[in-house]
């Protein structure tokens, strides 16, 4: 008998370890001969630990369990899906993710993610083998119709990046995936290196062919030991199998890579502070042009994705561009996987095409906020991003709509705040933050956010708070402006937003709301 336990951070941190060790003792009590996989989430994070056992129906799950739940389990027969007050059914059939449409996280929680066998009984290298019969300019001109656009944040269109690389001069070019993570209520990244990860390596390997690389790094953080972990675990057994190294697949491509960690600077997740830190020095951002496409890791071409880009390309490849494109609206074309987090009751991994509104996503599938009182606010695209009030919930999930609003989509987590949040008190944290995590580069990040922390305790303690008002928003002015990376230049976005929305909340008149 077949049982999943997840292994994934979030399950660990619930209990997990604790409960496959139960499951493992009462199975050998009952003399019962299980298999425990240790594979990665589901996504529905409130449910962890959940576990799932393979029956004569399929895969029937149970959660949130703890270890002292395990003997009751057995009791009630679980290992036939016998029932029981933890009892959920079949993932598959769970609201939350039936509603989903599920790509990049297609095998995520379902397959045993340091299994090769797994990976490929899924549809595993499949995009990889029609890429290879593509070759470099039919890769990415796939990559072109899908419209994949960077989902670090930027939404930079990946088959332009990929062409710069590829039309670059360079003895040397690399692969660099950015899975340094570091907005807040993100966790997609590391769900996928925990639970999938040799769609990362496809997608890297993928990426090395189209443009002319032989070499990617992921660089990620040490907060994730286990994404770590499950990626060194899955590149080893990759190379193994002859999917990574010289000849891949028995092809004249080669490719290789390895994981690196960084010492968690938030900085370091902007691609040129990140490739000063992969080169082994203090995490500084450069000045662009030139562009890491022309030069980037040593000074040679480098393509930089995020996780999340790059593991789109292998269905991208296997199904075909025009497939993917189907997907979503507007120019933002393709899934997004939106992590839903902070004061929400159903939180969790949400992957969906673009066009679902954000109201929909906190009301309808995050179930509103955990305390049961009204939504305030939900921040969206980590600590950089705006604060959307309730009245702007109509927005669609998509690039453009959201700058339109001031506010950005960025690596797709949401933040859910209640009626009792004070944004004024947000709007300071993220002064704070900036100030902890500034790079000291340029001045108007570095100074300026150690002087918006004062105008906002002054603004906080009722000190003149017009005049300390219009300093502020000067002041966020000369961020968006003169910053030289997005650290200092959209620090201003919850500051503003925060003010625009909820001037109460900062001692001055209240917004009239149409
Ligand atoms: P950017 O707009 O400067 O660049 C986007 C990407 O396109 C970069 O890789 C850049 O090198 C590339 N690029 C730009 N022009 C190009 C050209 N002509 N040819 C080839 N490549 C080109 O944005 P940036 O500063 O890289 O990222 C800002 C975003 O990062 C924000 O929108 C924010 O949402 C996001 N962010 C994400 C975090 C996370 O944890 N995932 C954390 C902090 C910020
Ligand atoms: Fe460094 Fe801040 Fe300037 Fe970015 S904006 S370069 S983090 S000082």
């Amino acid at each position: 008998i077949r049982i999943y336990v997840p292994k994934d951070a979030c399950a660990i941190a619930c209990g997990a370890d604790e409960v496959a060790e139960a499951i493992a003792a009462a199975a050998l009590a009952a003399r019962q001969p299980v298999e425990i996989v240790r594979n990665g989430s589901r996504g529905m994070l409130w449910l962890e630990p959940m576990i799932e056992v393979v029956t004569d129906e399929g895969r029937i799950a149970y959660g949130p369990v703890e270890a002292g739940d395990v003997d009751g389990l057995f009791a009630a027969g679980f290992l036939t899906g016998g029932d029981h007050a933890l009892r959920i059914g079949k993932p598959e059939e769970h609201p939350f993710l039936a509603k989903q449409t599920r790509l990049t996280f297609a095998r995520c929680g379902i397959i045993d993610p340091a299994s090769y066998e797994d990976y490929r009984a899924h549809g595993g290298y499949r995009g990889l083998e029609r890429a290879l019969t593509l070759g470099p300019a039919g890769i990415i001109e796939e990559v072109k119709t899908s419209g994949l656009r960077g989902r670090g944040g930027a939404g930079f269109p990946t088959a332009i990046k990929w062409k710069t690389v590829a039309d670059a001069k360079g003895d040397q070019k690399y692969i660099v995936c950015n899975a340094d993570e570091g907005d807040s209520g993100t966790f997609a990244d590391r769900m996928i290196m925990e639970g999938d990860p040799f769609e990362l390596i496809e997608g890297m390997t993928i990426a090395g062919i189209a443009v002319g690389a032989t070499k990617g790094y992921v660089y990620t953080r040490s907060e994730y030991p286990h994404a770590i972990w499950a990626m060194e675990k899955a590149v080893e057994v990759a190379r193994a199998n002859g999917m990574l190294g010289a000849n891949i697949a028995g092809s004249p491509y080669s490719f290789d890579m390895e994981v690196r960690m960084g010492a968690g600077a938030y900085v370091c997740g902007e691609e040129t502070a990140l490739l000063d830190s992969l080169e082994g020095k203090r995490g500084t951002v450069r000045a662009k042009p030139p562009l890491p496409a022309h030069k980037g890791l040593f000074q040679k071409p480098t393509v930089i994705n995020n996780v999340l880009s790059l593991t789109a390309v292998p269905h991208i490849l296997a199904d075909g561009g025009q497939f993917y494109a189907d997907f979503g609206m507007g120019r933002s074309r393709g899934t997004m996987p939106i992590q839903i987090a902070g004061n929400v009751k159903f939180g969790g991994l949400f992957e969906t095409a673009f066009g679902i509104t954000l109201g929909e996503l906190v009301n309808d599938i995050g179930g509103g906020t955990a305390t049961g009182k009204p939504v305030k606010a939900a921040q969206v695209g980590g600590p950089l991003g705006a604060y959307v009030p309730t009245w702007q919930f109509d927005l669609p999930f998509d690039y453009e709509a959201f700058a339109a609003k001031d506010a950005l989509i960025g690596h797709g987590g949401i933040v859910v705040f209640d009626e009792s949040s004070d944004l004024a008190k947000m709007a300071r944290f993220a002064m704070e933050f900036c100030s902890v995590e500034s790079c000291g580069k340029c001045t108007p990040c570095r100074i300026g956010s150690t002087r918006g922390v004062e105008l906002m305790d002054k603004i906080i303690a009722g000190d003149r708070v017009t005049a300390n008002l219009a300093t502020l928003t000067d002041l966020c002015q000369t961020m968006k402006l003169g910053s030289l990376c997005a650290l200092g230049g959209f620090t201003p976005y919850p500051v503003l937003s925060a003010l625009n929305h909820f001037p109460e909340d900062f001692g001055a008149p209240p917004r009239v709301v149409l």
